[in-house]
Order: C-alpha cells, then structure tokens, then sequence
C-alpha cells in the first residue's frame, strides 16, 4: 500500500530461535506523561484470537489504552481504533484473521481516521508481517514483546500517518505493574509465566513467545492477593507450560510450590493451563490433593498415543509415561476430569500409530478433549517432513476421534447425574429462557433454573437432573 512506513524493527525467524541463561529483562510499566490524553474523546475495540495468553494481553492492552483516555467502543464498528490480537497455531486461526483484515478494509474507506493495528502472534512471523505490510492497509504492526510500547505506537501512526512497525523477536522480557481491564468480575488470568522452550516440531509458539520465564513468586502472591480483596472468586494460572515454572530462576522453588502458597491468599478456586506431561511432578499432584482451593480438573495435552509419533514430535514422554502419571494423580485425586489436546495427521503418522491414540483415549478416560488436524507451520522442524497421508484420511482419523471423545464427554457428565455440584455462576444461560450458567469445579458446562442476576460471580449449589454430551442440567439448591 503506498504509506510511508516507520520500520522500529521487524521480526526474525533466526533471532526467536534463540535461547541463551542471561538477557531477560523485567519491565516496570511507566507511562511517558507525553501520551497521557493522545485516547481522549476516542474509542477502542479489540478484537481477541487464540489462546487464554492473548486474552490475558488484550486485557493488559486495554487498560494501557484506557490509561491514556481511550473509551471501549460497543463494537469495532464504532471503534477509532481496532486492535486484532491474533493467532497463527494453525493455519484455519490465520485464514480467519485474514478475512478481518479484508473486511477493516472497507470500513477504514468510509472512515479514513480509523487506526487498525495488528498484534500478538502473527506478526511475529516473517511472512505474515511481509504480506500485512505489503497487502492489507494497517497503521500499527506490532509484536508480542512490544505490548508495553502501545502508546508510542499510536502516537507515531497519528502524528506521522505512517504505518509504524516494531516487532522484536528477542527472548522477551516481563512486563509487572502495568493496567488491566478484565473481562470478568469473578474470574481472573494471572499469568505465571511467559514463553516457551520445549520446541515440538509442530509448533510455532516458541518462535513467537520468546523463551521460558517465570515471574517472581512475590509478583504472582501480591497478584492473587489482590484479586482476593477486589472479590474476585477464580484464577486460572497462565504459562505455555505452567510445570517449568521457576526452572529459569534458579531457585528450588517449582509451580508445586507455587499452589500451595497460593491455597494460603484465600482465593476460592485456582486452575491452571496449559501443563507439559513431561514436566507434571508429583509435588504438584500432591498439591492438586492437598489444596482446598485447587480445582479437580488437569488439561493435560497428550497429542498422540504412539511412541514413535511423540518422538517426532519431540515431546520427550511415552505412552506409558503418560499413563503413569494420570494414574498417579487419579489415585492422589479422586475423580479427577482429565482432559487434552489430540493431533491427528502428524506427517508420516500411520493408521496403526493413529489406532494407538484411540487406544489412549480409551485407556486415559478422558473427560474431554481439543482436536486438530496437524497444520504445517513454516520455520517448525514439521514444516519439512515427509506427508503422504491423504486430507481424506486425516478427516477420516478425526472423526474416528472425535467419535471416541465425545463419549467421553458424556461419561464425564453422566456420573454427576442426581449429585450436587458447587458452580460459580458466569452470567444468563442461552439454554433457555430463566436459566443462568456457570462451571462446576470440575469445569463442567452447567446451567440451571433461575432469573436472579444478583447469582452472577457466587458460588451456588445445583442439584443435576440431566446431563447432555457438552453440558450438564439441574435445579439451584436452595
Ligand atoms: N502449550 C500448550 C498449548 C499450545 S497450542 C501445550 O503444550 O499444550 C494448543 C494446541 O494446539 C496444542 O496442544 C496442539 O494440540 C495444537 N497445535 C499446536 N500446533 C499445531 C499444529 N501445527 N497443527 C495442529 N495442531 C497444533
Ligand atoms: Fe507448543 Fe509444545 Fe510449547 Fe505447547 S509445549 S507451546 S505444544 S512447543
Ligand atoms: Fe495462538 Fe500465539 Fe496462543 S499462536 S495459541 S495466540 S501463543
């Protein structure tokens, strides 16, 4: 598009690979008082792709924003600045973000002094940033590490009506006491780390996160202790690999640790996403028996069945190894629901290798579980194995899958049926008309009975009465 183009830094495939023990860098947020009224009288939207980690950064993101006077617009359409937070794990995330970008194309024609700006995980791609630049008509092209700059990127787009890029592909850094404007009132991210440094060949997270580093105890305690006296009721811990936490700080102190200081805050529900089989040690799973507060639930993604797959896909662990330790913890925990993440079609993957993560999900009783054809992702090691599996019979392995999900799900439900179960209300139900919904501590969909909004944000108790494949029925218990 023929902009001007202020190039602070764009990014590098050679330099995310990177990863050396020094160079991470903690970030105070301060705001330059220069930006502190560039948003007044303006609105924003910000338009949300991906995993729990962006949402987590749209929040930061939204209140940088609001901070230096912006207001949340009702929608992007009545936005003067949009952001798309967005995401490139598989090629369908990319796809839907390019339609976006097509479709802010004729909004910015009929309003000429909308600012679009695009952040998170794409443009820490070489090729998606070349093709934003040279394709689609984007004022602010910005990366995962640079969040913290959001005003000065603004300012520049504005004042020079350039279309300004700064992605840094570095090791990243750790951004405390910046503003936040959460989604919810209830229910909280806190991040606990940040990166990745486990490198399956599949996948691209490590390339646009930067690598493994784990926030300070101290930060994350102050955190929680905090969302306790502002009301807040769940947290839900973030890291691409929440079992590595404080590996990087040379402490001793590991995410075990971690839940049970955090049990102590009195927050009454902590989950935590995503765990890495292969880093899942018995402190934890004895903190996952011992804290009250530390909900029956593990997403615990396996990706395949078949030793020689997980191999390739460098995940360091073996079916058995895997067994072993949902074994373990269903022992340690009761009841425990264990969910996962399955990819099918992984190249070279044969229908016997494929009929040993049906077999796994069999054996493992998952309560549920995300599955996805393998997308090939360029710069991952993946991205350049031998594929002569046919589209046809990787549909084919994953409806076989899903199939076997599915009943899963449902069996996971159905033992609830006539029991009661402690659900933290979210908000109205679409189920039906009167009815309000929430989770039970096992991350249970359940919706029950009741028009009294004044539930949203408690916890209630519901007696089921019904329970479908995807969510669960049942009257409020008074
Ligand atoms: N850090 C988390 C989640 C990362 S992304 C973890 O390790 O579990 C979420 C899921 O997307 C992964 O678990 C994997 O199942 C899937 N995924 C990642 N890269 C993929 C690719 N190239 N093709 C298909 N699925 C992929
Ligand atoms: Fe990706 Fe593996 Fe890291 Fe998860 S652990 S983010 S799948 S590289
Ligand atoms: Fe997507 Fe980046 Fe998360 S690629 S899944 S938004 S870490």
């Amino acid at each position: 598009m023929g902009k001007n183009r202020i190039n602070l830094s764009m990014p590098s495939l050679t330099d995310a690979k990177i990863r050396k023990k020094l160079g991470i860098e903690k970030i105070k947020y301060e705001l330059d008082p220069k930006y502190k009224d560039l948003g007044k009288g303006k609105k924003y939207f910000i338009l949300t792709y991906g995993c729990q980690g962006n949402e987590a950064d749209s929040e930061v993101m939204a209140g940088i924003l609001e901070e230096i006077g912006y207001e949340k617009a009702v929608d992007e359409k009545h936005a003067d600045l949009v952001l798309l937070n967005t995401c490139c794990i598989r090629e369908n995330a990319e796809v839907r973000i390019w339609g976006v970008l097509g479709q802010l194309k004729g909004r910015k024609r009929e309003n000429p002094d909308m600012l679009v700006g695009i952040c998170g995980c794409m443009p820490q791609e070489e090729s998606a940033t070349k093709k934003i630049i040279e394709s689609y008509d984007v004022d602010i092209i910005f990366g995962t590490h640079n969040r913290q700059n959001l005003p000065k990127l603004i300012y520049q787009a504005y004042y020079t009506k350039a279309k300004v890029v700064e992605v840094i592909s570095s090791q990243g850094n750790i951004l405390e006491g910046s503003p936040k404007i959460r989604e919810s009132k209830h229910k909280a991210w806190v991040n606990i780390m940040y990166g990745c440094d486990e490198f399956c060949t599949y996948c691209i997270v490590p390339y646009t996160r930067g690598r493994e580093r784990s926030r300070a105890k101290e930060d994350i305690i102050n955190e929680v202790e905090e969302l306790v006296k502002e009301g807040y009721v769940e947290i839900t811990l973030l890291g691409q690999n929440v079992n590595a936490y404080g590996k990087d700080l040379d402490t001793n102190y590991t995410f075990g640790d971690l839940l049970y200081d955090l049990d102590k805050t009195g927050i009454k529900r902590i989950r935590y996403t995503t765990s890495h089989p292969r880093d899942l040690d018995l402190k934890t799973m004895e903190a996952m028996r011992d804290c009250k507060s530390v909900m029956p639930h593990l997403h615990l993604p396996v990706q395949s069945g078949d030793n020689e797959v997980l191999k390739r896909m460098n995940r360091k662990y073996t079916y058995e190894i895997y067994m072993e330790k949902i074994n373990k913890l269903k022992e340690l925990v009761p009841g425990i629901s264990i969910t996962t993440d399955i990819i099918v079609g992984f190249p070279g993957e044969t229908n016997e290798q494929f009929l040993n993560t049906l077999k796994l999900v069999k054996d493992a009783d998952f309560e549920g579980a995300y599955t996805f054809i393998f997308s090939p992702r360029e710069g991952t090691p993946a991205f350049k194995m031998v594929d002569n599996t046919t589209e046809e019979e990787k549909h084919e392995r994953l409806e076989k899958l899903i199939d076997e999900v599915n009943k899963g799900y449902k069996k996971g439900n159905e033992r609830f049926l006539n029991q009661e179960v402690e659900v933290l209300v979210d908000g109205e139900s679409k189920y039906g008309k009167d009815m309000m919904c929430g989770y039970s501590k096992h991350l249970k969909l359940t919706h029950f009975k009741s028009a009294d909004k004044s539930l949203v944000g408690k916890l209630v108790k519901v007696k089921i009465t019904e329970v479908k494949t995807w969510f669960m029925i049942g009257d409020l218990v008074e």
